[in-house]
């Protein structure tokens, strides 16, 4: 195994402050191997609705903040809920600053997926994210059912995720892709 170090950026698709989406992203970053380092996006609330005329020049600070980190990331890891048999309006807005931006295309991702249900969402995400040109990686997809559990239910999960190496599994298959990729 490589003990190449990677950086890979997460985008979360829940702003609620009790995300489930956002649990599993820091489960991930705190039971990561020391040579992958983790940093969850905090921009995705924070950005204005999307408009083409704000692109180029009028690109806003947190758009371009956001972009650089996935430019310099070797990966992207997506968690997102489902809302309405669709993709949460706050996320897809996020993806529509990116649409024409040259950081994203052939980017390696991988989903983590913080419930039992939402295969609808994954479809669809896995739609948009091909469209925009991304790779993902199929085979280090990650599902932990934290949703509609209690607080101390999700971190018994977590911890078993932990001891079972089924975390760390996840992110070597993705490291994994994405050197085999990088030649
Ligand atoms: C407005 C709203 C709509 C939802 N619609 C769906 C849905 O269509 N399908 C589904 O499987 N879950 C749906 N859910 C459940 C969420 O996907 C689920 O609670 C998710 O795990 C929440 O993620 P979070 O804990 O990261 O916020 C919905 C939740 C909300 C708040």
């Amino acid at each position: 195994m490589s003990d190449r170090s990677l950086f890979l950026y997460a985008l979360c698709g829940s702003q609620r402050r009790v995300s489930t989406s956002r649990r599993l992203l820091e489960a991930l970053r705190d039971h990561a191997p020391e040579s992958i380092s983790i940093e969850i996006c905090d921009l995705i609330g924070d950005l204005p609705i999307f408009n083409p005329d704000d692109e180029g020049e009028r690109t806003p600070a947190d758009v371009i903040a956001m972009a650089e980190k996935i430019r310099a990331a070797d990966g992207l890891i997506v968690s997102c809920p489902e809302y309405a048999h669709g993709i949460p309006g706050g996320f897809k807005n996020a993806l529509d600053w990116l649409v024409s931006r040259d950081e994203v295309p052939f980017k390696p991702l991988m989903f983590a997926h913080a419930s039992h249900r939402g295969d609808l969402v994954l479809a669809l995400l896995t739609d948009v994210l091909s469209t925009m040109s991304l790779h993902i990686v199929e085979e280090a997809f990650l599902r932990l059912p934290l949703a509609g559990k209690t607080d101390e239910a999700q971190a018994a999960l977590v911890d078993e995720a932990a001891q079972d190496g089924v975390l760390r599994t996840s992110l070597e298959r993705f490291r994994r892709a994405i050197e085999e990729r990088a030649g």
